[in-house]
């Protein structure tokens, strides 16, 4: 038999390779809550509209909640044969309903209808990624507050370069991943216009109401140009995008956390919870979901770069290339939501070696800059001779293997005897951290302020 939703006029039956290259219900019937939302909008506009029977309507209505039930439990029974969740949604309505069931999809198509259901997927995925960013930055500002002095080293080229609070670095993904959620609120507000109503590319004769069917939906508007609307694509490329740069943002804090967690830095110590043995080396203790955040954005980027490539060169209206949107999409917010939960769990547990974190932060002559500051503030020396001073300075510490700070102040002024007593007192890890207040600076003070701050307004 020919294809009973749109086989009039076909004799043969659809090759089994057509089926299987054609057939999106593998993965589309994800839609189905937002496919059977759209449908019971569109009825009872058509209805209210007089398109259709009240009573007709009403049939159709309760079937779609049948059918959402049936889907929800289980009971629903898919099949390549009827393509894609709109399909099956009506072909089920038909054997629920009867005839009536064919006036469903007067004055729509399944064009505006899977412009429609994406839309409102790809916004309750964001919302949902809303959430999730706000917690995990919760949960980093409360790190943060607890370390607001706790010091580590800054790096530069991965150099030791400054020492830095530990507060002060997670703070710095806390700010990311506020751009990354104000990424994502400009792509809802983008995306939420209804293209509900725009048929199959020009519209329709029937005296349709779109603002009913988008208010009904939560969207803010009907799309403006029904060629637009059907085609446009551009609301997924740009969550894809914000969904990208976010992973990014999470695979950088991941290997972070995997450096500091190699025994050769010990800085941090990970919890059993998120980590595994090996089975074959009895010590090991491997971060493997740290390592996995660090991974994944390979899947998101993909889905991007795969999405940008159908959509170059498609010309308008629908084409089905436009199917190939879902599988990349849906796979990307559902990793970037499990990278976010795998990164909250990670900081929730994570533990820090405060000994070895000074250490290290004192390691590698840190504090240099804190000497040549010093040197620009006591003496009034310009900077550049301050710095060509300290780096003799470092010199003479590292050819004589000690750290600046077991340097004797008669060792110092070998080099400049103008260098006074007290320039011994700044080459402590602890004071060159409280020294940096200026706005946005690693202070303690700052950190503790700046973790509070983000907590008020975090909620909780
Ligand atoms: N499964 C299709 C898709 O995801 C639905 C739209 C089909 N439209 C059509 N004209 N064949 O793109």
């Amino acid at each position: 038999m020919a294809n009973r939703m749109w086989g009039g006029r076909f004799g043969e039956k659809p090759d089994e390779i057509l089926e299987e290259i054609n057939a999106s219900i593998d993965f589309d019937r994800a839609l189905y809550a937002q496919d059977i939302a759209g449908s019971k909008a569109h009825v009872s506009m058509l209805a209210k509209q007089g398109i259709i029977g009240a009573e007709d309507a009403d049939k159709i209505a309760r079937g779609l909640d049948t059918i959402l039930s049936e889907i929800e439990g289980g009971k629903f029974k898919f099949t390549r044969a009827l393509e894609d969740i709109h399909t099956h949604v009506e072909a089920r309505l038909a054997e629920l309903i009867g005839p009536a069931a064919g006036r469903l999809h007067t004055a729509r198509s399944r064009n505006d209808q899977v412009a429609t259901d994406t839309r409102l997927y790809v916004r309750d995925a964001i919302d949902r990624l809303d959430k999730a960013l706000a917690g995990l930055q919760h949960a980093l500002a409360e790190k943060a507050l607890a370390h607001a002095a706790t010091v580590m080293p800054g790096f530069t080229h991965l150099q030791t370069a400054q020492p830095v609070t530990f507060g002060h670095h997670l703070l710095a993904y806390v700010e990311m991943l506020a751009r990354d959620r104000g990424r994502l609120a400009d792509a809802r507000k983008r995306l939420n216009e209804s293209p509900l109503g725009a048929a199959a590319l020009a519209g329709t004769s029937f005296p349709i109401d779109r603002d009913m069917t988008a208010k009904a939906l939560g969207f803010d508007r009907p799309a403006a140009n029904s060629l637009d609307a059907v085609s446009d694509r551009d609301f997924a490329l740009e969550t894809l995008a914000a969904a990208a740069i976010a992973a990014v943002h999470l695979s950088r804090f991941a290997e972070e956390i995997v450096i500091w967690a190699s025994p050769s830095f010990g800085l941090v110590k990970l919890s059993d919870r998120f980590t595994t043995g090996s089975s074959i080396m009895p010590q090991k203790r491997n971060p493997d979901a740290a390592e996995l955040v660090r991974a994944k954005p390979g899947r998101i980027v993909g889905a991007l770069v795969q999405l940008l490539i159908v959509m170059k060169g498609l010309p308008l209206a629908y084409a089905k290339d436009m199917q190939e949107d879902k599988e990349g999409l849906f796979d990307a917010l559902s990793t970037l939501a499990l990278m976010i939960a795998a990164t909250e769990g990670i900081v929730r547990d994570l533990e820090t070696d405060e000994k070895r974190m000074k250490a290290a932060a004192g390691e590698g002559y840190s504090t240099a800059t804190d000497l040549a500051d010093f040197l620009v503030q006591k003496l009034a020396m310009p900077f550049r001779e301050a710095h060509e001073i300290t780096g003799k300075i470092v010199s003479h510490a590292a050819a004589n293997e000690k750290p600046l700070h077991r340097l004797s102040l008669a060792e110092m002024q070998g080099i400049d005897k103008r260098i006074p007593q007290d320039a011994l007192s700044v080459l402590s890890v602890a004071r060159s951290v409280a020294s940096r207040t200026s706005y946005g600076g690693t202070a303690p003070k700052n950190v503790r302020a700046a973790a509070r701050k983000w907590l008020k307004r975090l909620g909780k």
